[in-house]
């Protein structure tokens, strides 16, 4: 078991690492896979707004006043595209009050550079929690443009949301923002030479669309 990362949130619930289990599997099918990332983030994001703030509201149930609480401000799910799309239906099924940012950002298979072509953000992006998603940080190249793009944008509450990732990625990205919290279902051995999370799940993008079966 190795050491716990600060600002590293291993989900090790037995549910979720089921499901990872499936993700993870070459024999899965990119329907199924579609599926199981929109679960997981479904299940994750139940962690990700443990302290999400609230405001007390009074309601009237059928049969008397009372007190509860509603999520306080405006929730922005950014998912990197293509791969975070996934995630984001899955998320944005549990808060369907949140509004959705797109980043499009696609990493060169050769230099492993990030390239952006696409930045779709509100302009208010500090009225409340961002959270930023994507199945896979592997060099971490893409996270730190994006978190970037967003810091840009007037985001001031971040948090990185993921299936797995490599220790390579979580160093790049708490080199330049520490306090931003990676919530992830599993913490990789390392990359390979072309920059794939190993053991990992393939190419998150490619297996949820069926633009590739393996890589
Ligand atoms: C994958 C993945 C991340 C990125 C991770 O996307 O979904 O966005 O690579 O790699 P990094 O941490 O080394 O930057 P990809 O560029 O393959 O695009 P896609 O989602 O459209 O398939």
């Amino acid at each position: 078991m190795p050491a716990a990362l600060p600002n590293v949130i291993v989900f090790d619930h037995p549910l979720i690492q089921h499901k990872l289990t499936w993700v993870r599997d070459r024999d899965t099918s990119s329907r199924a896979f579609r599926a199981l990332t929109y679960q997981m983030a479904g299940l994750m994001v139940f962690e990700v707004t443990r302290r999400f703030p609230t405001c007390p509201v009074e309601i009237e149930t059928p049969l008397e006043r009372t007190w509860g609480v509603r999520l306080h401000g405006t929730i922005t799910v950014v998912p990197v595209l293509r791969a975070g799309l996934g995630m984001a239906e899955g998320v944005m099924e549990m808060m369907p009050e949140a509004r959705v940012g797109h980043l499009g950002m696609a990493r060169d298979e050769h230099t492993l550079q990030p390239k952006a072509y696409l930045n779709k953000l509100p302009r208010d992006l500090d009225a409340g929690p961002v959270i930023l998603v994507d199945p896979m940080l592997a060099t971490g190249g893409s996270a730190v443009a994006a978190l970037k793009m967003l810091r840009e944008a007037g985001a001031t509450d971040l948090r990185v949301m993921c299936l797995v990732a490599a220790p390579e990625g979580i160093a790049r990205v708490h080199g330049v923002e520490p306090e931003v919290p990676i919530y992830t279902a599993a913490v990789d051995r390392a990359l390979n030479e072309r920059g794939f999370i190993m053991p990992g799940l393939g190419d998150a993008g490619d297996r949820l669309y069926g633009t590739v079966a393996l890589v």
